[in-house]
C-alpha cells in the first residue's frame, strides 16, 4: 500500500506535459501543447495537453484525464503501478514493499508476468557479474565483444547458466508460481510434466518496452558450431507481443525525438554497440521483416526513417520489400550500405565515434533511389527486363501519400532510368487507380464492369493452390502434434463485469483439419489430399500423429514427399524469417501465426478463383444479352470477403 501522502505527493509533483512527453512529442500550441493521440491513429494532431490544469484529453477519441490516468492507459498499468512508475521519474520517495510473489494483489495477470520477468533479469545479471560460470563464460564474452560493463548494466544483459533447470528451481523456490513461469516462457514443461528452461548456457538480452519493463528475452549462444539456433527468443505472450515490439525503443526515443531520426538494424547487438559507439536513436526489428504496428511506433517519434545494411546482396533483396511498407506508412527512408563483411555492430567497434557518424551521414542514400540504381544496375541494357523496373520502382512511388514528394520522385527516377516523365506518371495513375478499386471494391463494383468486359487478359496470378496446399502439408509434417493455444474471454460468474480467460488447446493438425473441414475446402492436387485425408481420419482416433506412417506409406509419392517436406533441406529454399523463427525454435506465437496464415492463404486462393470464374460468368451474361444482377450480388459478397482476408494477411509483409 501506498500512503496517502506519497499519493498527494505524487500529484503535487508530476508535470503532465513531462509525462506525457516522454512517449508523445508535443508541440507548442498557444497556452497549450498538441500531439498525435498515442490510443488511436491520426494523421493530424488532436490530442491536447493543458499544463496549466494539468490533464490530457483527445479531442478525436475522446480519452482524458490526469497524468496517473494516461501512463495506466498507456502503458496499461494498474493504479499503484502507475503511482510508482511516476514516483520513480521524479525521484519521489515512497513507502514501497518489494513484490512478494505469494501477494494476493498480483493475481493481476498481467502484473506477475512482469514481475518474474524482473526477477529473472535480474538473476540473470547476477549470475553474469557474480557466478563462476557466469563470469568466465558470459562475461568474459560480452567483454571480447567489446561491451563495457557500463554498456552492459545499462542494457540489463545477463546469462543463464548450463543446467536444466536452475533458473526455474530458483523461482519456484522463491514463491513464483509455476503457471506464470510457464507463461512467460522461461520455463517449459514437457509431455512427461518434467520442468526445464528454456535459456540455458545463453548469454541474455532483456527486451523492454516503452517505459522501461521487461516483456521477454533473447539468448545467445555461445560457441558457433552449436547445433542449436543462434537465438532462442521468449514466446508470445500477454504482456510480450513481437510484431508490435522494437528491441531498443525505450533507450531510444528520447534520441530519436531529438535527432529526428530512427536508425534500424537486425539485431540487439546492432542497437548495443551503436549505443555504446554514442549513437542512440537505434532499434532493431530483431530479425525478422518490419510489421505495420512496428513501423507506427517508429513514427511516433519520427518520420525519418534509415535503415542500416550488412552490404551482402541477398540480404539487401530480401528486405527491400519491407521497406516499401515504411514508405506506405508516409514515413521518409534513406538507406547506409555497409562495406561487404561488416554490420553496424562490426564497423562501429572498428571505427571511432566520429568516423562512424561520417560514414552513416555520408553513405545515406534515398531509398527510392537506392532501389532504382539497384535495379538498374541488375537489368544492364535489356529493353524488357527494363519495363519491368520501371513498374517496379513506379509502384514503389505509388505506395508514398503525399502527392509532392511522389513527384519529385517521379522526377528523379526518370532522369535516373533514361525515360520520359509522362510515361512514369501515366504508369503512376494506373497504378494508383488500381489501388483505389481494391480499396473501395464493393461501393465502386459497378464501375468496375467496363474493365471486366474487355477481353481478358492472361491472369498474371496463377489461381492455383498447390503451393497453399504443400505449405499446409508442410506444417502438418513438421509441427501436427505441436500445441496452440488459443485464449477466449468468458464472463467470471463470481465477479460481475469481470472477465476470465480460457486458455484452450488445440494441436497444429486438429486445428488444420478442421478449419478446412468447416469451410469444404477442397484440396487440388490428389497427392496433397491424399495426405490430408490420411490426417482426417487418423485424427478421429488419436492424438499425436507420428509423421514416420507417411515416411513408411506404400505409396511412393507419399513417402517421397514426406522426405522433401521433413528434411531440412527444403527450408533452406524458404524466407529467412520461416527458416529462422519457425524451424529452428519453434516458437508457440510465430508457429500459430504460420498454421494460422496458411490456412488464410489457402481460402485466399480459392476466393479469388471463385472471383475470377464469376467475372468470367458475368462476361458471358453480358454478351449474351442476359441478366446478371444476381451475379454482380455474388461479386460484391466475394469481395467483401477477399477483403476479411486481406486484413488478416495484410500485416504480413512478406506475403
Ligand atoms: N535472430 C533470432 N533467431 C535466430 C537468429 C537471429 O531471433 N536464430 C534475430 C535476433 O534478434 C538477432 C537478429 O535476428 O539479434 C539478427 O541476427 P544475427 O545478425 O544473426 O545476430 P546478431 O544479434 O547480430 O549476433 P552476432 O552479431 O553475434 O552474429
Ligand atoms: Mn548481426
Amino acid at each position: 500500500m501506498i500512503s496517502k501522502d506519497s499519493i498527494d505527493r505524487i500529484f503535487n509533483t508530476v508535470r503532465i506535459e513531462e509525462v506525457v512527453g516522454d512517449f508523445v512529442p508535443l508541440k507548442k500550441r498557444g497556452v497549450n501543447l498538441i500531439g498525435l493521440c498515442p490510443f488511436h491513429n491520426e494523421k493530424t494532431p488532436s490530442f491536447n495537453v493543458n499544463p496549466v490544469r494539468n490533464i490530457y484529453k483527445c479531442f478525436g477519441c475522446g480519452k482524458g484525464g490526469n497524468a496517473v490516468n494516461f501512463i495506466m492507459d498507456h502503458e496499461q498499468y494498474s493504479y499503484p503501478e502507475a503511482l510508482r512508475f511516476l514516483a520513480k521519474k521524479y525521484n519521489i520517495e515512497i513507502e514501497e514493499t518489494v513484490p512478494d510473489p505469494k501477494d494476493d494483489l498480483l493475481r493481476d495477470e498481467k502484473e506477475s508476468l512482469f514481475v518474474i520477468n524482473t526477477f529473472a533479469q535480474k538473476s540473470f545479471s547476477e549470475i553474469l557479474f557474480d557466478s563462476e560460470e557466469g563470469r568466465s563464460v558470459g562475461l568474459s564474452y560480452f567483454k571480447e565483444r567489446g561491451f563495457t560493463e557500463e554498456t552492459i548494466r545499462k542494457f540489463q544483459l545477463g546469462y543463464t547458466l548450463s543446467e536444466w533447470s536452475a533458473f526455474t528451481d530458483l523461482a519456484l523456490k522463491a514463491g513464483y508460481k509455476e503457471e506464470f513461469l510457464e507463461k512467460t516462457g522461461l520455463t517449459i514443461k514437457n509431455d512427461a510434466g518434467k520442468k526445464y528452461d528454456r535459456f540455458r548456457g545463453r548469454v541474455m538480452f532483456p527486451i523492454h518496452n516503452l517505459s522501461g519493463r521487461v516483456i521477454g528475452f533473447g539468448g545467445r549462444v555461445l560457441k558457433k558450431d552449436e547445433k542449436t539456433a543462434k537465438y532462442v527468443n521468449s514466446p508470445e505472450s500477454e504482456i510480450y507481443h513481437k510484431s508490435q515490439s522494437l528491441y531498443g525503443i525505450y533507450f531510444a526515443k528520447k534520441a530519436i525525438v531529438q535527432r529526428e531520426n530512427c536508425f534500424l538494424v537486425e539485431g540487439y547487438t546492432d542497437v548495443i554497440s551503436l549505443h555504446q559507439s554514442g549513437i542512440e536513436n537505434v532499434v532493431a526489428s530483431s530479425g525478422t521483416s518490419l510489421t505495420v504496428e512496428q513501423i507506427r511506433l517508429i513514427g511516433r517519434y519520427t518520420k525519418n526513417v534509415t535503415v542500416l545494411y550488412d552490404g551482402d546482396a541477398a540480404g539487401i533483396k530480401a528486405s527491400i520489400r519491407g521497406i516499401d511498407l515504411i514508405l506506405e506508412e508516409g514515413l521518409n527512408v534513406k538507406v547506409v550500405l555497409f562495406p561487404d563483411g561488416d554490420d553496424p555492430d562490426s564497423y562501429s567497434r572498428k571505427h571511432s565515434h566520429s568516423e562512424l557518424l561520417d560514414f552513416v551521414n555520408g553513405n545515406a542514400k534515398d531509398f527510392v533511389m537506392f532501389k532504382t540504381g539497384l535495379l538498374l544496375d541488375e537489368v544492364k541494357n535489356d529493353p524488357v527486363r527494363k519495363a519491368g523496373l520501371v513498374r517496379d520502382v513506379v509502384e514503389t512511388i505509388a505506395k508514398i501519400p503525399d502527392p509532392i514528394i511522389r513527384s519529385m520522385y517521379l522526377k528523379q527516377s526518370s532522369a535516373m532510368m533514361d525515360i520520359q516523365e509522362n510515361l512514369l506518371i501515366a504508369e503512376l495513375n494506373k497504378i494508383r487507380r488500381q489501388q483505389l478499386k481494391k480499396d473501395l471494391p464493393v461501393r465502386d463494383i459497378e464501375e468496375l464492369l467496363p474493365e471486366l468486359l474487355i477481353p481478358h487478359k492472361q491472369q498474371a496470378e496463377d489461381l492455383s493452390t498447390e503451393i497453399q496446399e504443400k505449405n499446409i502439408i508442410r506444417l502438418l509434417l513438421n509441427f501436427g502434434n505441436h500445441e496452440l493455444h488459443f485464449h477466449e474471454e468468458v464472463d467470471n460468474p463470481d465477479r460481475p463485469g469481470h472477465k476470465d480467460v480460457n486458455d484452450i488447446v488445440i494441436r497444429v493438425a486438429r486445428y488444420i483439419v478442421d478449419e478446412i473441414a468447416n469451410d469444404e475446402l477442397a484440396f487440388e492436387n490428389t497427392l496433397y489430399d491424399r495426405i490430408l485425408k490420411s490426417y482426417t481420419e487418423l485424427i478421429s482416433s488419436q492424438t499425436e500423429i507420428d509423421p514416420q506412417i507417411f515416411l513408411n506409406s506404400e505409396d511412393p509419392g507419399i513417402s517421397e514427399l514426406t522426405v522433401e517436406l521433413l528434411s531440412p533441406r527444403y527450408f533452406l529454399s524458404e524466407n529467412w524469417e520461416v527458416m529462422h523463427k519457425i524451424i529452428v525454435p519453434v516458437e508457440e506465437g510465430v508457429l500459430k501465426d504460420a498454421v494460422e496464415k496458411s490456412v488464410f492463404h489457402l481460402k485466399n486462393k480459392k476466393v479469388l478463383k471463385m472471383i475470377d470464374d464469376n467475372q468470367k460468368k458475368i462476361k458471358a451474361a453480358h454478351e449474351a444479352g442476359g441478366d446478371y444482377t444476381d451475379l454482380m450480388e455474388m461479386e460484391k459478397k466475394l469481395q467483401s470477403v477477399k477483403m476479411e482476408i486481406s486484413k488478416v494477411l495484410g500485416i504480413d509483409i512478406l506475403k
